[in-house]
């Protein structure tokens, strides 16, 4: 290989290298549409990190963004759940800590299920107006808040009990990231209300 080529092959190179560094950092980047609308929520950079990845398909609609927002906060809450049924199984559990997942799991449960009826109740806010959209919503938000104050339920059982503290702070680890995020979709449910 003549040194000319040579030369030329690796500007082709790093001319491929940078573009790939500056699609990612594109790709990476949240949108402005994102970052604003997760300013207004309690835990803004959670709000961002965690809908970034969606930018594509929620663009600048305010649905979109709703509706993500509310899905991945069931699948957040059904991977949990799934968690915590697992421990649940684990053999050599003093009964006080059975007795803890088991209430867990239900109130994990019962929040999946208001999670569940609010992504359907969301999706007929997208075709109405007036009235109807204003019930349809005020059903979402309280259902909602429901469910966080169930996952909170969950939470505080087991900061009042005496539990081994490796299961304690792994449940409360991923439930802080339940309550986290389901409180954003909340605030992005308020003001997307309020907006109509
Ligand atoms: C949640 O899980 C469902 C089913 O796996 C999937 O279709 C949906 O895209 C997920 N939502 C988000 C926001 O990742």
């Amino acid at each position: 290989m003549s040194m000319a080529s040579s030369s030329s092959s690796s500007l082709t190179f790093l001319l491929f290298f940078s573009l790939i560094i500056f699609i990612s950092a594109i790709a990476a980047t949240p949108s402005s549409f994102i970052k604003s609308s997760c300013s207004t929520t309690t835990y803004p950079s959670v709000c961002v990190e965690s809908l970034s990845s969606y930018a594509s398909s929620i663009q600048q609609d305010p649905h979109q963004l709703v509706q993500t927002a509310l899905s991945l906060s069931l699948n957040t809450t059904l991977s949990t759940k799934s968690f915590v049924s697992k421990l649940n199984k684990f053999k050599g559990l003093k009964a006080r800590e059975n007795q803890a997942l088991r209430d867990c799991l239900e109130e994990i449960g019962d929040s999946v299920d208001r999670l569940t009826r609010s992504i359907k109740e969301l999706k007929l806010c997208d075709k109405s107006k007036g009235p109807d959209f204003q019930w349809h919503i005020s059903n979402v938000e309280t259902w909602v808040s429901s469910a966080i104050t169930d996952e909170s339920t969950c939470t505080d059982g087991f900061a009042g009990r005496a539990l081994n503290g490796k299961l304690k702070s792994s449940i409360r680890t991923r439930m802080l990231r339940v309550a986290q995020v389901t409180s954003n979709a909340l605030s992005l449910i308020n003001h997307y209300g309020s907006k109509q």
